[in-house]
This record gives structure tokens, sequence and C-alpha cells, in this order.
């Protein structure tokens, strides 16, 4: 999720560009750079890191621009954040440049077509295939930038906000999305284009929504919407009424509000250039050979926090697809009990940030004692993937807020892949048993987009319960981990106690914490996998209910047996056994930070935490 800015009017365009990317910065910030045209000259200048390394090298290097130009942040997530890879890329004749926002899925086959025709390529991104190919359509089509533009994206597979300019037509912006957000703000005299309102807000709130498979020719005095076939486009025009900060957040009062609804788009975003067109998965950047993980004879999930959760919730599909002993462990303790490991166990760090230092350490110990180290991560070109023997990015973008949410259900889907990928190459499935799985997965996202329509309920329910001091949580198999996971939010968020047990240990102790009025929340398994935990469950729920619990249900739509012993019951959609925490974690997601608003906290950040903890 990358941040992308164009800009045509009389004002001068390096510094409208620069200062719209300023806005963006949250949206990625591995590396940036602009292309403008100087006297009719392309001219691009990129840096790794911060922004504040693209003003220091602009600064640097003055130059003027022609009232035309477009930027780029970026959030890396094919190719190491370097210069080389920041954004824009351009062609060999630097005649063209683009930036991009999203994944081209099958840039492999284009880069190999190009290379044939003798393009050489500077990077190792996706996105230089599309400066190569729309420089070969700008003299096929006569210097035509926006025909080019339609011509390249009926060839791209994926999801993209592609924005170019040229030599050959210095008033001229043109861009293209599919599946990737692009928005237009309509200037007098001037014209802007961006990944999200908060880049020009500041000039000018008449914007106009692109839909999708289009493309939008922007000079100073005039915006050209067609299809990628070149006839005229319907778009949404509307006036924005958030102030600047509010426009970062998407409109939204915090980030986290705005990274839960995200959370759709974070799935299909991470499954997104992993399954090749025959159905198999392809996860060579993971860089462990087949053979590697044919010798695998016991996998160790080491992480902290809610990764940690996400290795709970792993190594039930792990275990159940692969038939690999799989351990999970806290970083911090792993580190210190000596455990035992060899070059046949695959250790499995899952980080978001990439920093923490619990499991870096967690991941030195490992290589230390020769075994494999996987990284699941969400910062590209962070320490823990750096050090270690393969990674598999999620693609969820920044997550601003503390606590996680939308990098959550990635690292899950993350985690499926890999098990899905570990049964492929060790032939426990047949490639259409993981095809029908995959084919679940990418059902997920609009699954997670109806619970996200429904939670209203959830919000009114915690807002009741804002003067609880505490709440339990209960949960069997796969739910027990997202148990554990909407204790940790409420604990994270609204600052209360709260504490998750396996149901079937309720009687082997915590049942005594039971009394009247006590808001116990039972996250029910599908009754589709091992029915006979369902039945359980709906025990425990008659159980606490006969001992004065407030019983909050949830459990799939049209489950009624237990209706009857919820005091208030939240619908979740059906979905496979093993896939149900992408699910059910959304409504307590939305209940702890509900209830943390209701208390009037800062739910972007708590007290006492920090995104990422660096110190052991
Ligand atoms: C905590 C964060 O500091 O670290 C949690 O607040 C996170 O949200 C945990 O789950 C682990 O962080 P990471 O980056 O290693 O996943």
């Amino acid at each position: 999720m990358c941040g992308i800015v164009g800009y045509v009017g009389p004002k001068p365009a390096l510094e409208v560009v620069v200062e719209g990317l300023a806005r963006l910065e949250y949206r990625g910030y591995d590396s940036a750079g602009v292309a403008v045209l100087s006297d009719g000259k392309l001219q691009t200048e990129k840096r790794a890191g911060k922004l504040a390394n693209l003003r220091a090298a602009l600064q640097a290097n003055p130059r003027s621009a022609d009232g035309i130009g477009i930027g780029h942040t970026r959030w890396a997530t094919h190719g190491a954040p370097t210069d080389g890879n920041a954004h824009p890329h351009v062609d060999e004749m630097n005649r063209v440049a683009v930036v991009h926002n999203g994944i081209i899925e099958n840039f492999a086959q284009l880069r190999m077509e190009l290379e044939e025709r003798g393009c050489k390529f500077r990077s190792e991104t996706d996105t230089e295939v599309v400066a190569h190919m729309l420089s070969e359509q700008l003299t096929e089509h006569n210097g035509d930038l926006g025909a080019a533009m339609r011509s390249v994206c009926r060839r791209l597979e994926g999801a993209f906000t592609l924005v170019a300019i040229s030599e050959d037509d210095p008033g001229l912006v043109v861009a293209a999305r599919r599946n990737s957000p692009l928005v237009v703000g309509r200037g007098n005299g001037e014209n802007f284009l961006a990944s999200d309102v908060a880049a020009f807000i500041a000039h000018t709130r008449d914007a106009i929504e692109l839909g999708q498979d289009q493309v939008v020719e922007l000079r100073a005095d005039s915006i050209t919407i067609t299809d990628y076939d070149g006839a005229p486009a319907q778009v949404r025009e509307y006036h924005v009424d958030w102030d600047a900060s509010a426009a970062e957040k998407g409109g939204y009062d915090y980030f986290m509000l705005k990274e839960i609804a995200e959370q759709p788009r974070a799935i299909a975003d991470t499954l997104l250039g992993r399954v090749a067109v025959d159905g198999t998965l392809t996860l060579d950047e993971m860089r462990l050979a087949p053979e590697e993980l044919r010798q695998i004879s016991k996998i160790v999930i080491v992480a902290c926090g809610s990764s940690y959760h996400a290795g709970l919730i792993a190594k039930y599909a792990i275990e159940h697809w692969c038939r690999i002993p799989c351990e999970v462990e806290v970083a911090s303790e792993f580190r210190y009990r000596d455990p035992i490991l060899d070059p046949q166990t695959l250790v499995i760090a899952i980080s978001q940030s990439g920093e923490s230092m619990d499991t870096l350490m967690a991941v030195r110990y490992a290589r230390e004692q020769q075994s494999r180290v996987l990284a699941i991560c969400n910062v590209n070109g962070s320490t823990i993937p750096r050090e270690s023997d393969g990674v598999l990015y999620t693609h969820a973008g920044p997550e601003v807020g503390v606590a996680a949410t939308k990098t959550f259900l990635t690292q899950l889907v993350a985690c499926y892949l890999v098990g899905l990928y570990l049964a492929q190459v060790r032939g426990l499935k047949f490639g259409d048993e993981i095809n029908a799985i995959i084919g679940q997965l990418a059902r997920m996202p609009e699954q997670v987009e109806k619970v996200l329509n429904t939670v209203q309920p959830v919000r009114d329910l915690a807002r009741s319960l804002a003067e609880a001091k505490t709440v339990l949580f209960l949960g069997r198999h796969v739910g027990y981990p997202v148990a554990m996971e909407g204790a940790l939010k409420l604990k994270e968020l609204a600052y209360m106690h709260a504490e998750a047990f396996a149901a079937g240990e309720l009687k082997h102790g915590p049942i005594a914490l039971i009394e009247d009025g006590l808001p116990v929340v039972v996250v029910v398994p599908s009754r589709e996998g091992r029915s006979v935990l369902h039945d359980k469950i709906v025990s425990n729920i008659q159980e606490i209910r006969a001992r004065g619990a407030r019983t909050i249900v949830i459990a799939e739509e049209g489950d009624e047996s237990v209706r009857p012993y919820s005091d208030t019951l939240i619908e979740i959609p059906a979905v496979p056994t093993l896939l149900q925490p992408l699910v059910a974690t959304v409504p307590l997601q939305v209940f702890a930070c509900e209830l943390a608003l209701a208390k009037g906290n800062d739910v972007d950040q708590p007290r006492n935490l920090a995104k990422s903890v660096t110190v052991e």
C-alpha cells in the first residue's frame, strides 16, 4: 500500500508533489521518489528510506519543473527498499516514468518477454515492466500516453494503480487503476491524482473516485476518463468534507478503525501472486527449496503478542494438513529454554514489524543451531527477514495502530499458505485438494466484509460494558487462540483485565471465577468440523450461564443450538473449520476497540505500548 501523487498546473510541481507525499507517508515509508519534466526533459530523483532523504537529495540538486510531476512513497512488496527499487521507474530511453501501487501478478512473464526483445532491467521490481511496456506502446501510438497506458493495462494481471508522465506530451499525466485506490482532485486550472485525498486536500476538496479498469488523462484544464478500451467511463464526483488529518485516516477517527476496515483488501493482497494459473502454490520468494522442506521433521513457531496467537492458529492448520509436529512458543521463552533444534527443524518466525527483539534473538539462536528459519513478516527488508533463510511477506500495508488487526489476519493467511505449500511439496495433498482450500481462502475477503457490515450490535454491546471490570473469553480448537487474541485486544486497548481459557479447562478451575453478570465471550467452533467440539462448547455455555454469566456468543449464522443460552448472539458466516479465525476475530477487534473508545482511550497509541518492541 504505497503513496502516490500526480500534479499538473501552474504551481511548482515538485513542491506540490513532495508535500503530497508527506501527507501519505504513513502509507509506506521505506523509499520515495519523484519525476518531473524540466524544460521538457524527464528528470527523476529517488531515495531509500524516509521522505527526508528524498528532500535532502532534491535540495542538494535543485531543478525546475514545468508544472507537471508524479511522486511515490513505497511500501515494498517485490524487491528490497533500495534506491534502485524505489519508484519512479523509467524506460531505457528515459522517455517515460511510472509509479505503481499494488502487485502485478504476471510481471515475471512480461519481464521475460521484454528481455527477449532486448530490454535491460535495472531493478527487481514488478513495476519496471510497466515503464518498458509504456515506452514500447508510446512508439506504437505515436506518443499518445493515454492510448499507451490503455494498451499496457489490458495486458496486466493483479492489483495496480499506475501514474505516468512522458516527454512525448509535457502537459499530460496519465493514470490507471484496478483493485487499488486512485482519486482525482479537480482544481481550478490545475488537477491532482493520489492514492487518497490526503495528498491534495490542501489544494482542492472536489474529488473524483475512479472505478475499476479505468484510465484518466489529466491536463491543467481537462480531465478525461475512459475504460481500458477508450470508451468514456462513468465516475462519481464528490466533495471531501474531512480535514487533512482525518484524510490520512480515510475519514476514520483512528487508524485502527481504518485498518479493521481494510482487512478484506489486506487478505486479498496477501493471496495475490501466490497461486499459479494451474492452481499450484508458487512461494518461491520463500527461498526454501522443496527438497529442503521435504527434510523437515519438526516445526517450531516463535513470535510475540498477536503474532504468537497467529502461530497458535497456524499449528492446527499445519499439523492437520502436513502431519508435521508443530510447536508454538513465545519468543522470549523459547530463546532461553535450551530448545532442541537441529537441521531438520523449521523455525517459523512471525513478526509484523520484523524488528521485535525477542523474536529476532530467537531467530539468531535457531540459526546457530543450524535450523532453517522462515520469516512471516509485513515490513519488506526489515531485520528478521534479512536474518532468516526465507521470508513470506504479508501484504497488509503499513499498520499504524499499535494493536495488530489487519496484520494479524494476513499472518493467518500467510501461515495457511505455508501449510498448504508444505503439503504440496511433500505430496500430502493433491493439487485439487489444495486448490479447493485456496478457493475457500479467496472467498474470505467477502466473508470478512460481511462481518464488517454487521458489527453495529457489537459496538452497542461494547459501549454497554464500558464499566465492566473484567471479561473472560472461551474457545476450543482454533477458537481458543481467537479467544486469546480477543482478550489481548481488550487488555491493549481498554486497559481491562481480560483472560482467555480453553473451554474444556473451565471445569478445572476458571469456572470458580463465574459470578452473576460476569461477561463471558464464547467463540463457538464450526458445526461442520469436529461436531463433538461444538456440542461440548454448548454445554460450557450452559454451565456458565447457570452460574450467572452474561454470555456473549460468537457462532455461525443459523446455529440455533446456542441461541437459548446467549444473552448476546453475534453471528458470523459459516466458513471451513480451520479458516474460522479469519471471521471470528473481527467482532472481537471491534468489541475491544469500541469499548476502549467508550472509555475515552486513544486506540491508536494505547498507554505503555509500542508498535514494535526492539528491546528484550
Ligand atoms: C507488540 C505489539 O509490541 O508486539 C503487538 O503491540 C504485536 O501488536 C507484538 O503483536 C509483536 O510484534 P511483531 O511486530 O513482532 O509482530
